[in-house]
């Protein structure tokens, strides 16, 4: 996702529509019911879920454009089209070694990248049996279908949208570009002086939302120990967050994949750098109108809120979920290997102009400042044990 970082006290001011302040009124009371409801305290995890899916009043349940120039954020299928074209790269080699293979893709935004895969695969001669899109937004599946439908209608009716994953085995690639990162995550604080761990959780006060500390559990406790021997001497009061939820939400929806590949793309770091002692006020990250910041508790229900990916935690989830770990690599040497070069001349063809809009977008999803080294693509294979071309410029897997 990209957005500038912003000063919190300058979001402040951003002044809302009518319509924009109304929602936010009713989130904002929503959260403050529930805190209520829980006896004054929240956690924090499920704070996250109450503000990014709250039926109606969550933030990916509201009906607010979130991508592109008039959102709040830019992914990468939204920046170029090159993105959608290297990941039907990499599906192509893939489809190709099963037999009436379909895509899932989950958490599919704008339905920009379902596009662009399509249109690619098609161009390829490799157009997955069935496109499932696994969608927990009804707003963004209407958008979606929308977007489909006026830009690749001949193949519209491939494409399904499901309420679970598929019940019944099938081949093919599952997809994800930026939906692990809006997984609720739990906060909490370390205290080295006294070996003990704070979960933290929401309170409010006069309307303001609040952290406020209490004893982890035992569980928890342990689960920080464990993060702090992989990153390092934490200090007093480090403050980190962790996704309990992952390995259980991937194997769900992995389940029904019998042979081929899961493809995750999304920011975060292999868990010894992710926790290292210097980054000691965890990674959430709030978007916003094109602003990012840190503040979960500003423009609530209107701003996405997400935290960065564990990586080793997501390679352990792939042995959990029976894969094996076929990949990681930065996004810029998965689109280097899956030849973005090529699709630039490709789709550009001898049009110097669109290759010097094209080349500029390739900046941007490839440059170590921008998305080229923060954002990552792992794979999981199953019944399968090829090499995939994405994987093969730099191999990251021994730094997890
Ligand atoms: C940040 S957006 C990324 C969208 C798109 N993949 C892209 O790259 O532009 C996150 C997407 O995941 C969806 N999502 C989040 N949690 C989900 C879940 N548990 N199951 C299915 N979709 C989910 C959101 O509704 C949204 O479409």
């Amino acid at each position: 996702m990209h957005g500038n970082d912003t000063p919190t006290a300058n979001l402040r001011e951003l002044k809302l529509d009518e319509a924009a302040a109304e929602q936010g009124r009713k989130a904002r009371e929503n959260l403050l019911q529930q805190i209520d409801a829980a006896g004054g305290w929240l956690s924090f995890e499920r704070f996250m879920e109450l503000a990014l899916y709250a039926p109606l009043l969550g933030y990916y349940s509201g009906g607010a454009q979130k991508f592109g120039a008039g959102g709040d954020f830019t992914t990468a299928p939204e920046i170029s089209s090159l993105f959608g074209a290297c990941v039907a790269v990499q599906c192509e080699e893939i489809l190709g070694r099963l037999n009436a293979a379909s895509i899932l893709e989950i958490g599919a935004g704008s339905g920009r990248l379902a596009a662009d895969v399509l249109g690619r695969l098609e161009s390829l001669r490799r157009l997955p049996e069935h496109y499932w899109i696994l969608e927990i937004s009804a707003d963004l599946r209407h958008r979606q279908r929308e977007y489909l439908a006026r830009h690749r209608p001949h193949l519209l009716e491939r494409v399904h949208w499901l309420d679970r994953p598929p019940a019944e085995p099938f081949d093919g690639v599952i997809l994800a570009n930026e939906v692990l990162d809006a997984l609720p995550v739990v906060r909490f604080r370390w205290h080295a002086d006294a070996d003990a761990v704070e979960e933290l959780g929401v309170v409010h006060s006069d309307g303001h939302f609040a952290w406020r500390g209490r004893p982890a559990g035992a569980a928890m406790a342990e689960k920080c120990r464990m993060l702090s021997r992989a990153g390092g001497d934490w200090e007093d009061g480090y403050v980190s967050e962790y996704c309990p939820r992952l390995a259980a939400w991937t194997r769900a929806v992995t389940r029904s994949l019998r042979n081929g590949a899961a493809l995750w793309f999304d920011y975060g770091l292999p868990r010894a750098q992710y926790y290292l002692p210097e980054r000691h006020d965890g990674t959430l990250l709030c978007h916003f109108r094109h602003r990012a910041h840190g503040d979960p508790f500003l423009w609530v229900g209107l701003q996405d809120i997400t935290a960065w990916v564990d990586f080793t935690l997501l390679a352990e989830a792939s042995r959990e979920c029976g894969f094996q770990l076929a990949g990681f690599t930065t996004q810029a040497h998965f689109l280097a290997g899956t030849g973005i070069d090529a699709e630039m001349q490709f789709v550009a063809g001898n049009d110097a102009h669109r290759f010097a809009q094209l080349a500029n977008q390739a900046r941007q999803l490839l440059l170590p400042g921008e998305m080229g080294e923060r954002f990552k693509a792992m794979a999981w294979q199953r019944g399968m044990h090829e090499p995939l071309r994405g994987f093969e410029v730099l191999d990251l897997r021994h730094t997890l």
